[in-house]
């Protein structure tokens, strides 16, 4: 791991048995919380991209706000939210997506991007890859170029990070944890 990948991970909390017996939940408030550490998750997600041409980025609720807001603000690019359903009130794409311990629906409005736009997916964590897959489809459903994706954790071992490569999306991320 690089200096910043560990200064990064020892910033994030982990909490055993969170929140079913065997998972560990890797806890992001600790890290959003520390300024340095979240100026530089932020400055780390978005310097590969400094320079390139985005249109937007994308964040999947509800984490994803809290460091897509942050990234889109630093790359001047606009933000779409990829909201759980019944949250986004004009015409929406639906999809159903598998989580680490669930599954759920998540939607985006239809006009939230002009076909062709540029947008980069932000999220804190990818773990299954059930969410960011689910987010690709629906931007490219409504025309989207989906050109990269970002978290702060990989969880290589659950094979999202596979899966969204398998789909032609470059996955970008900071820290790795082993197990879940
Ligand atoms: C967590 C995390 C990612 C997703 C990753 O979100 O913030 O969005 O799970 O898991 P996956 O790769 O297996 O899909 P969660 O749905 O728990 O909700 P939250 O962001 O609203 O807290
Ligand atoms: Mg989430």
């Amino acid at each position: 791991m690089t200096k910043i990948a560990h200064e990064l991970a020892a910033a994030i909390r982990s909490i055993p048995d969170y929140p079913k017996p065997g998972i560990i939940f890797r806890d992001i408030t600790t890290l959003l919380g520390d300024a340095r550490a979240f100026r530089r998750a932020v400055d780390e997600l978005v310097q590969p991209y400094v320079g390139l041409k985005v249109d937007k980025i994308a964040g999947m609720e509800a984490r994803g706000f809290i460091l897509g807001g942050a990234v889109a603000h630093q790359l001047s690019a606009g933000f779409v939210p990829i909201r759980k359903k019944g949250k986004l009130p004009h015409e929406t794409v639906r999809i159903a997506y598998s989580l680490e311990y669930g599954v759920d629906e998540m939607e985006i409005h239809m006009d939230a991007v002009k076909p062709g736009e540029k947008v980069i997916l932000v999220d804190d964590l990818i773990a299954t890859g059930g969410t960011a897959v689910g987010a690709v489809q629906l931007l490219r459903q409504i025309g989207a170029d989906v050109v990269s994706a970002c978290f702060v954790i990989d969880l290589p071992e659950l094979g999202g990070r596979k899966k969204l490569e398998a789909l032609g999306v470059e996955v970008r991320t900071l820290v790795e944890f082993e197990g879940h």
